[in-house]
């Protein structure tokens, strides 16, 4: 049994349907801890990175596109990112989220109960799960700062940055 970490997705057709309540409740049912959660609207650059494994796959576009939420428009173009802890925390997400094809997917599960296939032939499956630990790890480092996760999980070093620009309340 290891602790793992894993980054969880809810897109933007899951914000669309009101089912970030009950996603979240589907997945409190295996006992994971948040240590990492915010809303934000997806960068093509932030969405092609997420998905660059797949870079030469036929449907890259338009997944790039709905992890953006464009099809969708104001205001559901976002997402919620979600980072969990736990004892085999991946395995355990992974069978309460469901196969990535929403017609394979178990019918109890996120992704089987609410998720669907485009007449593109493009998933729309609810939520993005982490396939494994090494994953894990790029998508928790490219979605959050170390200073976003409640718990030190991989190693961070210190750097002074000069003339940076940064937004503070008025
Ligand atoms: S997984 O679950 O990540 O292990 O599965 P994988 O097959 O590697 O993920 C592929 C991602 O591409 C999305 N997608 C599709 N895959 C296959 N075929 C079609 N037509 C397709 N359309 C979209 C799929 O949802 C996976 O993204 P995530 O965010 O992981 O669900």
């Amino acid at each position: 049994m290891a602790i793992e970490q894993l980054l969880i997705l809810i897109k933007p057709d899951g914000i669309k349907k009101s089912l970030t309540g009950n996603i979240l409740t589907k997945l409190s049912e295996v006992r994971m801890v948040i240590i990492g959660a915010k809303v934000l609207k997806v960068s093509e650059k932030l969405a092609e990175e997420h998905y660059y494994q797949l870079r030469d796959k036929p449907f890259f576009s338009e997944l790039v596109d709905y992890i953006q939420g464009k099809i969708y428009g104001e205001p559901w173009n976002r997402v919620l990112a979600l980072v969990y802890q736990g004892e085999d925390a991946i395995s355990k997400m992974r069978k309460i989220a469901g196969a990535t094809n929403p017609e394979e997917a178990d019918p109890v599960s996120i992704r089987g109960a609410y998720g669907r296939i485009t007449t593109h032939g493009i998933y729309e499956n609810v939520i993005h799960c982490s396939s494994d630990s090494s994953e894990a790890k790029r998508e928790i480092e490219l979605w959050f700062e170390p200073e976003e996760i409640v718990k030190s999980i991989y190693p961070t070093k210190k750097v002074v940055l000069e003339k940076e620009e940064k937004t503070i309340w008025a």
